[in-house]
């Protein structure tokens, strides 16, 4: 998707944005029967407005004000992908959006919800080209968005499209090692640097998380270390994110039962995915912070070298662990990502996993599960962020009582808790490995769409990216 910053025409396909019905009269481009149509209907509650003048389209857009701003904002993002199936039913190319309301970022918002629903993933598409959506630029009017928001806009909508993109892909493309090549030729177009442990490197450096989980697989694992540091950061120590990287989880030989289950596991790459695309995002706008992310990936299989429940693994940070379920492996391969971070002494930590069914319980697909020692004021700062982004949190404790959950007779730690508090228990777990400032963000429930949901398409959604670039952006302006 292209945006930019055009010259006003009325012969083009305009979208108006007004919140007073009185500024319909003060648009050239409606004619009087016009205006009374627009008026009948907004009066009927009906905002979202398409007017076919022939050689062009008129969209009208009226803002319904919501109990709170991030309601009103995210009805916006909404409507967008109303407007968005509108636009396809027309054929449009190009749309050019002028925002007569008081709410400054509607404009914004609006375009952010046209562009996310205009995602198609295609490549695997014999017909691609005659299913592809006709929208490919969103202009505005040049008082609407300034040179920051247009680039804000575009690295972050580019960002979300290349994390759906690597989630739908399967796993017959999408090995770890293609992961990493991915991921280092993003980091050439964004700004980034790459640099991928292979298998020989891993053994090297002890990583017995990451090598348990790969065991059962024909295929090598990868660890890559991905850096953006401008000129003058505003922080003096990194801030490290880390994505789980698991690109297919089965269960290994505690094989996931039903179909239902397995069917969407090529999405347990999900937080490497948003840490990948958060840098992309970040070095596309040159945020002024030095940022790493780490992602260790694998897929998780039952083969014949499998590592089996009751097996006691030696972890990267020297830990012991009792497996007692192979498919708790996402915190076994964070576990030593985790470790490695505590090199750069760094000033927070953030990780992303889709780490448990119990998160997705918890919440469904309407929010993330975090939880963490970050101080409350960054911890209010995230969850502002995820208000703005409507991409929003919930706090789950991290109380002593869960770490007795995982406590084994025979190893340091064990790889599950019980039935009761399982997302906390596997944040628990994590915690362990850590000695910094850090907040887990269990996306499970929110990773991957089964139907088309306002601007997130069936697969991969890209939910957590818009939040962690969000709390970004303010960070580096504080
Ligand atoms: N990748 C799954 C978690 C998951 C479940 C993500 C559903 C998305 C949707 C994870 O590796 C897993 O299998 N977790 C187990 C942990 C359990 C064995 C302690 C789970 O949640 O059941
Ligand atoms: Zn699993
Ligand atoms: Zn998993």
């Amino acid at each position: 998707m292209e945006f930019k910053i055009s010259r006003k025409d009325s012969e083009k396909n305009n979208l108006y944005i007004i919140d007073d019905i009185k500024k319909l009269k003060e648009l050239n481009a409606l004619n009087k029967e016009e205006i009374s149509y627009c008026e009948d209907l907004i009066k009927n509650e009906k905002n979202i407005i398409t007017l076919n003048q022939y050689t062009h389209v008129v969209f009208v857009f009226y803002i319904k004000k919501a109990d709170t701003d991030s309601q009103t904002h995210e009805g916006i993002r909404k409507a967008g992908a109303l407007f968005q199936t509108s636009i396809q039913q027309n054929g449009l190319k190009e749309i050019t959006i002028y925002n007569l309301s008081k709410t400054s970022e509607a404009a914004y918002l609006l375009a952010e919800g046209i562009a996310l629903s205009n995602y198609q993933f295609l490549k695997y598409k014999k017909d691609a080209a005659q299913k592809a959506y006709s929208l490919k630029t969103i202009s505005f009017d040049k008082n609407t968005l300034d040179k920051k928001q247009l680039l804000q806009l575009s690295a972050t909508i580019e960002a979300v499209y290349h994390a759906r993109d690597l989630v739908n892909e399967p796993l017959n493309f999408l090995t770890a090692t293609q992961l990493a090549k991915e991921i280092s030729k993003k980091g050439k177009e964004a700004g980034y640097t790459t640099k991928t442990l292979n298998k020989a490197q891993i053994i090297k450096e002890k990583m017995g998380g990451l090598l348990a989980v790969n065991l059962g697989s024909p295929e090598p694992p990868t660890f890559s270390i991905l850096e953006y540091k401008p000129a003058k950061p505003f922080n003096k120590k990194p801030i490290v994110l880390v994505g789980k990287g698991v690109v297919y989880d089965t269960g290994g030989l505690s094989l996931k039962p039903t179909a239902a289950s397995m069917d969407r596991m090529k999405s347990d790459m999900s937080g490497a995915a948003v840490v990948i695309a958060t840098m992309y995002a970040v070095s596309k706008m040159q945020l002024p912070l030095h940022v790493i992310a780490l992602v260790p990936a694998t897929d998780n299989r039952p083969g014949q070298n499998a590592y089996v429940p009751g097996d006691i693994i030696t972890m990267y940070s020297g830990t012991t662990v009792e497996v007692l379920n192979t498919d708790a492996e996402g915190r076994m391969i964070l576990a030593d990502a985790l470790h490695w971070a505590k090199r750069y002494n760094p000033e927070m930590v953030m990780d992303f996993a889709t780490l448990t069914g119990a998160a997705a319980v918890a919440v469904g697909n309407v929010g993330i599960v975090c939880m963490g020692n970050l101080d409350e004021k960054q911890k209010n700062n995230f969850k502002e962020s995820g208000f703005r982004q409507y991409e929003r949190l919930v706090e789950y404790p991290l109380w002593e009582e869960y770490g007795d959950m995982i406590k084994t007779d025979v190893a340091d730690l064990k790889n599950i808790g019980g039935r009761e508090g399982g997302a906390i228990t596997a944040g628990k777990f994590l915690e362990h490995f850590t000695d910094y400032p850090w907040m887990h963000f269990d996306i499970a429930g929110v990773s991957f769409n089964t139907a088309k949901k306002h601007y997130t398409p069936v697969g991969g959604t890209g939910y957590g990216i818009r939040l962690l670039v969000d709390f970004l952006t303010h960070y580096s302006q504080q």
